[in-house]
């Protein structure tokens, strides 16, 4: 078993554990603090593990929301305070969500707002909610055809990462996390040469569970040091920029794959414009194509410039500011004019196209 703590000046405390079996033990002791308990999960996620919640809060309030991103909105937030309402809960009750991001960032968000703030604990059951979106107090729905536009930063009163969910979980979800595994990869060394030495076992459940805590301790790490993301948790947004550019074009693949292509992009990237390790740059690539598995078709990147340049975040005039990896560890801020980025967009896809790789 691992665990962290996430103490911040403005932020309460948030502990994090790594271990399996987590429903039946770590969970019940937790809960033993709290009068009343309410759940929120998924459908699919409910089917698969709500039956092994331990047996003294099989009887606990409970609220489905339907899977997918589809339903990251108001109505599913307000649906869920209103169920939260009708079980009459008190502001000492506790929120316990199960489930992936979506399901982390409504109920993060619904613990935030009912009674100015209750606690809630996350157990996240996808690679990516662990390694990435239950670590960190972000919650959100997506509003008026905005991802995030309605959120909050609250720090969950406990995380507990169990490595057994990923038992279920489709392939395409664990390419999803890996994303943002090989992401935080980028930014830290010592995670950047684990990745390496096992590339050959990527998505074997060993691996993944063993990788986990380290990415959790990193995140961790990151957020206690500027958990209202005023400067040093940037660094999150690596590949981002250019991930979301092709997100936003045609939303095929996950939002992790995204990150590994934007990785890649971003990575032909600093080689020329920010000074990069062209040979650890490679290996880089090398990792996110790995990570990809099958080669993405993407659309064109002339038209996913053109929507990085709507995207009012990522401008600053008429620029583009991108977190682009240089060394082993360490990034750079580079900003681009938007043509620049445009042309140079559709140069790496040529050649990456031409070279029969990813992309
Ligand atoms: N708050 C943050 O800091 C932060 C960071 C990154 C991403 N996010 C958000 O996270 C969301 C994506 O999360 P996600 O990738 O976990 O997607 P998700 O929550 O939609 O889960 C993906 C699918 O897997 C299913 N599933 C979940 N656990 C399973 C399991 N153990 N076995 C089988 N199926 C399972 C779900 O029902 C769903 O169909 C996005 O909305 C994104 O904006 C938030
Ligand atoms: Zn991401």
């Amino acid at each position: 078993m691992k665990s962290f703590t996430i103490r911040t000046k403005s932020v309460e405390e948030s502990r994090i554990v790594c271990r399996a079996g987590i429903l039946r033990t770590t969970l019940v002791r937790a809960l033993a603090d709290y009068r009343e308990v309410f759940f929120f999960s998924d459908r699919n996620v409910w089917e698969l593990y709500g039956r092994k919640i331990g047996r003294a809060y099989r009887n606990s309030p409970v609220h489905i929301m339907p899977a997918g991103e589809a339903h990251k909105t108001p109505e599913t937030l307000f649906k869920l305070l209103a169920a939260m309402a009708e079980a009459q809960l008190h502001r000492g009750a506790c929120l316990v969500c199960l489930g992936g991001g979506v399901v982390g960032d409504v109920g993060g968000l619904a613990a935030a707002l009912y009674m100015r703030g209750i606690d809630c604990i996350q157990i996240p059951t996808t690679l990516l909610a662990q390694v990435d979106s239950s670590v960190g107090g972000k919650t959100a729905v997506d509003f008026a055809g905005v991802k995030n536009l309605i959120g909050a930063f609250r720090q969950p009163r406990y995380v507990f990462a169990d490595p057994t969910f990923f038992a279920t979980l489709p392939p395409r979800e664990v390419r999803c996390g890996l994303g943002e595994i090989v992401k935080h990869g980028a930014l830290h060394a010592p995670l950047f040469d684990m990745l390496w030495e096992n590339r050959g076992r990527l998505t074997d459940g060993d691996f993944l569970a063993a990788i986990v805590p380290e990415n959790i301790a990193f995140k961790a790490e990151v957020v206690r040091q500027d958990a209202d993301e005023k400067g040093l948790r940037k660094c999150l947004n690596l590949g981002h920029t250019t991930a979301h550019a092709f997100e936003l074009t045609d939303g095929k693949l996950s939002h992790g794959e995204y990150v590994l292509v934007g990785m890649i992009f971003e990575a032909e990237l600093a080689k020329k414009f920010a000074g990069g390790d062209a040979a650890y740059l490679d290996d880089l690539e090398d990792l996110c194509r790995i990570a990809l598995g099958s080669v993405p078709a993407l659309p064109p990147a002339r038209e996913a410039a053109r929507l990085a340049r709507l995207d009012k975040k990522n401008a600053v005039s008429d620029e583009v500011v991108l977190t682009v990896p240089v060394r082993k560890g360490e990034y750079k801020l580079l900003s681009l004019g938007f043509d620049v980025y445009a042309a140079e967009l559709e140069r790496i896809q040529r050649a990456l196209t031409e070279g029969g790789a990813a992309c």
